[in-house]
């Protein structure tokens, strides 16, 4: 049985609330780290306590998750021999680890914010509430109780843009996996439940008699998560003027060239369910926005295979070692920067998605998924060298027809740049503990 008390609840359930804001915090005494840590799980309702995966009997108005990079444990002073049984692409940490997931080129650490290259950058504390006042008291209430010793190097904010649309206009935040016997997490699919060891360290994973080792002592790794934080830019402009362009080769609407890019509608309506129209009558209810596999649809000639949800998660499709249902990622993101106004387009406005993407291994989900799904096409029958049209490079996205047709939308622009990655363990509540020195 899972310990829902001892789980960081970001892992297990999104919060729905609008606004995020994460704080970067350089701990410069282990000892003022120590203190900050103690005091988030230490029961003192008069301080912000780290949210749990405990079920709410009323909806907080804000909640908190504490996650550490590898920089960071070493300035706690967790021992380098602990460190040592870390997964290596943890200690060697996002910007060491970049190529493996596209971060080059426009990408690259170089054009990073400098916060995500910062040796500092050892603390991501993320608050998420349901007004910005409430954000507000608690990053107030969270910095009154820290003294000298902790420097907060940046704070990221985010939010909910309308009605949890991205900032290319469709709805997110659909299709999350069910993690073992929690409840789902949106409309329920019809995938196999995740085992709680694709996301939390100490029980048994995704993978037939394999549990991922737990990093030592026990007190530290059980229960713990790790995270890839990500600052992604999307480009509106070049979005919108794809969808003009491809609508005028191919003769199919924008909002059918928008949703074979995505495998969804805007409206987040799946392709494989209403191939034609994003509004068929009667409407997919909601509940049933996620009861899909692509067993009817092998050639993609409703879902592109090389569709942005296609790729991320093929559920039953043909793929390359069969591990469709293996790489399976938590997703918390909100969108940042100001909405885009259609009547002024190249306002020259940095915006996009921040989030952290979650799992028990960063190199079997978050990096695997990047490198073999986004970022390449030869686990899946017809992409060849493709990309994801959201997250790569730019190029092709092949398309099959009825009857046996090819055809494919060509020069697809970038539309996605990363702005920052940091990775990142997520502690269960005895190892904030633990590290506090309790
Ligand atoms: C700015 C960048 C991104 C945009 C605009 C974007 C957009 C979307 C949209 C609109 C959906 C459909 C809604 C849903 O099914 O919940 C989706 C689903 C998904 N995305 Fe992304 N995404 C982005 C980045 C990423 C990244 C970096 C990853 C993985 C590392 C990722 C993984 C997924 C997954 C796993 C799904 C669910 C697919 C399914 O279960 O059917 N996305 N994304």
């Amino acid at each position: 049985m899972l310990d829902l008390a001892d789980v960081q609840g970001l892992v297990l359930r999104g919060y729905t609330m609008p606004r995020a804001r994460h704080l970067v915090l350089r701990v410069d005494s282990p000892a003022a780290g120590r203190e900050l840590l103690g005091s988030l799980v230490d029961g003192d309702p008069r301080r912000p306590q780290v949210t749990t995966g405990t079920p709410w009997t009323e909806k907080p108005d804000c909640c908190l998750n504490l996650a550490v990079t590898a920089g960071g444990l070493r300035a706690l002073g967790v021992p380098e021999e602990s460190l040592a049984t870390f997964p290596e692409e943890f200690t060697a940490g996002a910007e060491a680890r970049a190529d493996r997931v596209g971060d080059v080129g426009p990408n690259a650490p170089e054009h990073w914010l400098p916060v995500f290259r910062d040796p500092g950058f050892h603390l991501l504390v993320s608050l998420f509430g349901q007004t910005p006042a409430a954000v507000e008291r608690v990053t107030d209430d969270l910095l009154a109780g820290t003294g000298p010793g902790l420097t907060e190097l940046c704070r990221l904010d985010a939010a909910l843009l309308g009605d949890r649309v991205d900032h290319f206009g469709y709805v997110d935040g659909i299709s999350q996996p069910t993690v073992g016997d929690t409840p789902p997490p949106g409309p329920p699919d019809r995938l196999p439940v995740a085992p709680a060891g694709a996301f939390l360290l100490g029980h048994p994973s995704q993978f037939r008699d394999h549990t991922y080792p737990v990093p030592q002592p026990p007190a530290l790794g059980r229960n713990g998560s790790f995270a890839a934080f990500r600052m992604l830019a999307q480009d509106v402009d070049a979005f919108h003027d794809l969808l003009a362009e491809q609508s005028r080769r191919t003769g199919a609407s924008p909002e059918l060239v928008a949703a074979k890019l995505c495998g969804r509608w805007r409206n987040g309506t799946p392709l494989v369910l209403s191939a034609d129209t994003g509004t068929p009558e009667p409407p997919v209810p909601a509940e049933e926005l996620n009861d899909f596999d692509y067993a009817a649809d092998p050639r993609g000639e409703r879902c592109p295979i090389g569709s942005h949800v296609r790729r991320m998660n093929p559920r039953d499709s043909r793929v390359a070692g069969n591990g469709g249902h293996k790489h399976r990622i938590v997703r918390r993101g909100l969108t940042y920067g100001p909405p885009h106004d259609p009547a002024h387009p190249r306002d020259g406005q940095d915006r996009g998605m921040l989030g952290l993407f979650i799992g028990v291994s960063l190199r079997d989900q978050f990096e695997f998924v990047m490198s073999q799904w986004a970022n390449d096409g030869r686990f899946a029958p017809g992409l060849g060298r493709t990309q994801d049209p959201f997250l790569g490079a730019g190029g092709t996205l092949p398309l099959a027809s009825p009857g046996g047709g090819r055809a494919r939308l060509t020069d697809l622009p970038r539309l996605v740049t990363t702005r920052g990655g940091a990775y990142c363990f997520l502690p269960s509540v005895t190892a904030i503990g633990h590290l506090a020195g309790r």
